[in-house]
């Protein structure tokens, strides 16, 4: 940006990168980005689309990180995707100035904007969420599910456990294949994502029971054992 920002408009990132691999962002990497953006007139926008609405154990990944954007993505969660719907929340330093003109009109439609089944289901869903204290449940399942994996790192079963909040990752050794594991779990009734190379993912439903956890990390537990 020292280069070009007066020629970059928006920075867009995840505040964890999720379907990459799931990488948090290194201390500071956020921080630094709002202030760049804030340096060169840029406005700063989250892809929220997973980290949205609850998976971090908060609202959001900007409450989580401390780290304001201007403009916020989301879809999936809101309805936990029982109905498609995605939107963006637009913050004052992008607002302002549209609004300052009172006779300006943002011409901007799709055929199925605020369609009203989708936003009955987002509400519903949000009730849920609420009253099923699902931000506190993403707390303990991240904690569940961070501490078996650093233990089988510990281990030296995998080569290492990255996360926050309910979204995490087994970082492999070379010798081992996400592949196989994925394929080896699903035999031993549970489901993982493999991702990049060396990656196997943990971004189960917020509704998971206790028992299914144990029974999603003993499974991957013995497919990374080779069992
Ligand atoms: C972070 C992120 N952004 C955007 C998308 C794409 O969302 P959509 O399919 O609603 O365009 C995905 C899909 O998984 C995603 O993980």
């Amino acid at each position: 940006m020292s280069q070009r920002g007066n020629t970059i408009a928006a920075v867009l990132a995840e505040p964890l990168q999720g379907a990459g691999g799931v990488y948090p962002p290194v201390p500071g990497y956020l921080e630094g980005l709002r202030k760049l953006c804030d340096k060169h007139g840029a406005f700063l926008i989250f892809d929220e689309v997973i980290t949205g609405f609850a998976r971090l154990g908060t609202w959001f990944g900007a409450n989580f990180y401390k780290v304001n954007p201007d403009l916020l993505c989301f879809a999936k969660a809101v309805t936990s995707g029982y109905q498609p719907l995605g939107g963006v929340f637009v913050g004052s330093a992008v607002r302002e100035p549209l609004e300052a003109d009172a006779d300006f009109i943002l011409r901007h439609g799709y055929t199925y904007s605020g369609h009203a089944a989708a936003c009955a289901a987002a509400i519903t869903n949000l009730e849920i969420i609420e009253r099923e204290g699902l931000r506190d449940r993403a707390v303990h399942i991240g904690k569940r599910i961070g501490e078996a994996l650093t233990a089988l790192a510990r281990d030296g079963v995998i080569d290492h456990a990255r996360g926050d909040g309910a979204v995490w990752a087994a970082g492999l050794h070379s010798t081992q294949s996400n592949i196989k594991i994925r394929d080896r779990m699903l035999e031993l009734g549970a489901i993982t994502r493999a991702i990049n190379a060396d990656t196997n993912t943990f971004c189960p439903p917020l509704v998971i029971t206790d028992s299914q956890l144990d029974k999603l990390l003993d499974a991957f537990a013995a497919a990374a054992s080779g069992k």
